[in-house]
């Protein structure tokens, strides 16, 4: 069976104070049962990189994951402003958000950008969380599938078969992101069906079984339950809700069956 992953995207928000106080709160709701909750699913969360090291020492001793919202796909060099691989691990992330919708669409990143990064991440040994999503018109307009399969398609360019089990995909809907109107249970589950097949088209029943393919899109502590335990849905990328340490840890304890 594969391990839920629950994971929280901080997006820009808090600073080194608010961030290290919420991790002892989420710390203070699920500590005590992690070793429990840790037989069937992973906890990650993804605060602005700033407030990487912060976190990192906020976390130590816990079993909840550090993971970065972006990277850029160089070790080193003049990139002002951008963040390496070697750096972020050299605090302890093991996953990399990479292809958000807010990147794609805010911060114009393409198919080939988000590509160079998957396999930046697959390099330095850590997890890329690849990301896609159709916009409201693509969903209005029945192309929902199209665009999600061509993102996967030109996302894992290059990925090859022993390093596809270490991807994770997360099916965010743009339409669904921060509007507080998620995916039904059922449309998510057929879209994460879909992209576990284009999965098997390409690297066979074996990976396709083992790749971690997530829901994000106003997940909260009210519907997290439904959507988790469909099939193909292998836990949730979490906005909003991954800043309230109630919420937060109410969402990692989702009955997931
Ligand atoms: P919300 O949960 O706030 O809708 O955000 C989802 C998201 O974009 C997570 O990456």
């Amino acid at each position: 069976m594969r391990k839920k992953l629950i994971a929280g995207n901080w997006k820009m928000h808090l600073g080194p104070v608010e961030a290290r106080a919420l991790i002892a709160a989420i710390r203070a709701g699920i500590d005590r049962d992690a070793a429990a909750l840790g037989k069937d699913r992973d906890v990650m969360v993804a605060p602005p990189a700033i407030l990487i090291p912060a976190v990192a020492q906020a976390l130590a001793g816990s079993s909840i994951m550090l993971g970065a919202q972006n990277m850029h796909y160089e070790d080193k060099g003049a990139f002002t402003g951008e963040v390496s691989p070697p750096m972020l691990k050299g605090y302890g992330v093991t996953h990399v958000i990479i292809g958000h919708s807010e990147r794609r669409h805010i911060f114009h990143e393409t198919d080939v950008l988000i590509n160079r990064k998957v396999l930046a991440a697959l390099k330095h040994r850590m997890t890329p969380i690849l990301c896609v999503g159709e916009t409201q018109d693509e969903h209005d307009n029945g192309r929902a599938l199209d665009v999600v399969l061509h993102q996967l398609r030109l996302g894992l360019e290059n990925v090859g078969d022993d390093d596809m089990t270490a991807v994770a995909i997360a099916y965010e809907p743009v339409w669904a992101i921060g509007t507080g109107r998620n995916a039904t249970p059922e449309q998510a589950e057929s879209v994460h069906a879909a992209i576990r097949a284009a999965i098997l088209e390409r690297y066979g029943p074996e990976r396709a079984a083992a790749v971690r393919i997530i829901y994000g899109g106003s997940v909260n502590a009210d519907n997290v339950d439904s959507l988790v335990s469909k099939p193909d849905i292998d836990g949730a990328l979490v906005g909003g809700a991954s800043l309230k340490a109630d919420s937060f840890a109410r969402i990692v304890r989702a009955r997931t069956r």
